[in-house]
């Protein structure tokens, strides 16, 4: 694709990915590349237009330390450092840097030099978030000072000439005021991009680049209804049309009408849309079944067997289309040990499936960008905005056996919660929010009777990587109409609780 690049070299630092996210926001491509593959070779290949290092744990002086060829500053290629990436560029370029007399972290003061352009039209005074033990103590050659703080006296340096820049804090963290503007102003400023990463435009390129890939060809796609896998389908049929055939599993475990939202969904495009519902199956499957890793090993190996049925139905595929995204994908700078995580959106590739090679059309793209490609095509918010979904569904949300009546109470019960975080306009802003029916029961009183029924539980979280996650704040007038609605429109629940343990210690889902 013909677009310019900026190339993110990763010193293993815990921001590595928000680096990425902010330079495409400002509408630039980037690629986030392992320092131990950034071989001044690859470099020149790769021909970026601008060029950033990370932070990253370790301290430059040490033997071992991640580090990179100090040719990388000849190419004529403009640098940005941030935190151990400043540190680096003055260490290799006949600076130094040691263990500051005390550290900073968190939001610090800062004052700038506002002759520089990264800090043009900005503050002279602002707030920057800091994160480090090490400093710059002593400028390379050519270098000046453009910003410091209380007790970093090098918060910022460059040397404009040769178009090096660096910063110790952490222009990519919101905490950073106008941190943005600081990317924007390499960007556009120092490395003259000229924001050509659109998703309008990646969606023409990426059109044409399937057609030619694809020929004549056709291709499968196991259709999930979660928002990868609906956009892959999205920018599929738009370049092939009728060559392209998705599977959707049904397997009755989706939230309430959710099957048929989806097939509505692609009713109008130009694809074979094939739904298989297979809930009697899966229950019958289930029956009896109430361990969470049996429920999620029958499903999951169940989901594999009806797809590859419906396939074998379809002969012979060219290509297997999967919507494997660059978060999956990004190989880390830290550790010496690579793992790149494989991703797989039907939870394993069919063994039986014939088809010659893999499509990936959206691993370049990081979620909100899928998004965004997912609007420019035409795709309903609903779809678009969809939260994410366990592949097993609320079978995973039934503490417990499933029956068809604790699927119904689910159901029900979910939809009034989600129906009422969106009213307030919550839906955006809590990561994932859910119901999941506990077969606790209890004693509860409503008219003049007594009831005995079950307890459902409502969990709303806040992440940005789901590997760690915090209970949402929900205001308590909002759980009051949730749990009241619930109670009133819902048979057979009498009590609601709210989850409010983070993960750790606890997992999102219940099961
Ligand atoms: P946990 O419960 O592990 O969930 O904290 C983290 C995130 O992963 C989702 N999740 C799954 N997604 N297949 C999926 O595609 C699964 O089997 C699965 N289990 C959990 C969960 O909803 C949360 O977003």
């Amino acid at each position: 694709m013909q677009h310019q690049m900026v190339m993110i070299i990763d010193f293993g630092g815990q921001y590595n990915q928000l680096i990425a996210r902010r330079v495409r926001e400002c509408g630039v491509y980037c690629e986030v590349i392992p320092y131990r593959k950034a071989s001044i070779e690859s470099i020149k290949e790769k021909n970026p237009v601008g060029i950033i290092f990370t932070g990253g744990p370790n301290s430059v002086y040490l033997e071992n330390s991640p580090g990179i060829s100090k040719e990388v500053f000849e190419l004529g290629i403009p640098v940005l450092g941030i935190c151990y990436g400043a540190q680096l560029m003055a260490y290799l370029l006949g600076g130094k840097a040691s263990t500051a007399p005390t550290s900073e972290y968190g939001k610090t003061d800062t004052e700038f030099d506002c002759s520089s352009v990264l800090f043009d039209d900005l503050p002279a005074r602002a707030v920057t978030w800091m994160s480090h033990t090490d400093y710059i103590s002593q400028l390379p050659e050519g270098f000046r000072v453009t910003a410091h703080t209380a007790v970093c006296p090098v918060a910022a340096m460059e040397n404009a000439e040769r178009k090096l820049y660096a910063v110790q804090f952490h222009p990519e963290v919101n905490h950073t005021e106008n941190g943005s503007r600081m990317l924007h102003s390499f960007l556009y400023g120092v490395c003259g991009c000229t924001g050509d990463w659109t998703m309008e435009n990646y969606a023409q390129t990426s059109i044409a680049r399937i057609r030619e890939k694809v020929g004549d060809g056709r291709v499968l796609l196991a259709l999930s209804g979660g928002v990868d896998s609906s956009v892959c389908a999205a920018l599929l049929s738009k370049a092939i049309g009728s060559q392209l055939t998705c599977i959707f599993v049904d397997h009755g475990f989706m939230r309430k009408n959710e099957g048929d939202e989806v097939e509505e969904a692609f009713k109008d495009w130009n694809v074979n849309f094939v739904r298989v519902n297979a809930k009697d199956l899966f229950m019958s499957k289930l029956s009896g079944v109430s361990a969470p890793e049996t429920k999620r090993k029958i499903i999951g190996e169940e989901f594999i067997r009806v797809f590859e049925a419906e396939a074998k139905k379809i002969g012979k595929v060219d290509f297997l289309a999967q919507g494997t995204i660059y978060p999956d994908i990004i190989e880390s700078g830290a550790g010496d040990a690579a793992v790149i995580k494989s991703h797989h959106n039907v939870g394993g590739l069919p063994d039986h499936v014939d088809f010659k090679e893999i499509i990936e059309p959206l691993r370049l793209l990081f979620k909100d960008e899928v998004r965004a490609l997912g609007t420019t095509l035409g795709l309903s918010d609903k779809l678009v905005w969809r939260q994410p979904f366990p592949g097993p569904g609320l079978a995973i949300r039934i503490i417990g056996e499933i029956t068809d009546e604790r699927l119904e109470i689910l159901k029900d019960a979910d939809w009034v919660f989600r129906d009422e975080l969106a009213k307030c306009g919550l839906d955006r802003q809590i990561s994932q929010y859910f119901a999941v029916l506990t077969t606790m029961r209890s004693v509860g009183v409503m008219g003049d009777g007594r009831t005995y029924d079950y307890t459902l539980a409502l969990r709303a979280v806040t992440t940005t990587d789901f590997m760690t996650a915090d209970f949402a704040r929900i205001p308590y007038d909002v759980l009051e109409r949730c749990a009241v609605r619930i109670v009133n429109e819902v048979k057979h629940i009498n009590r609601i609780v709210y989850d409010i343990t983070t993960k750790p210690p606890a997992t999102i889902e219940w099961e």
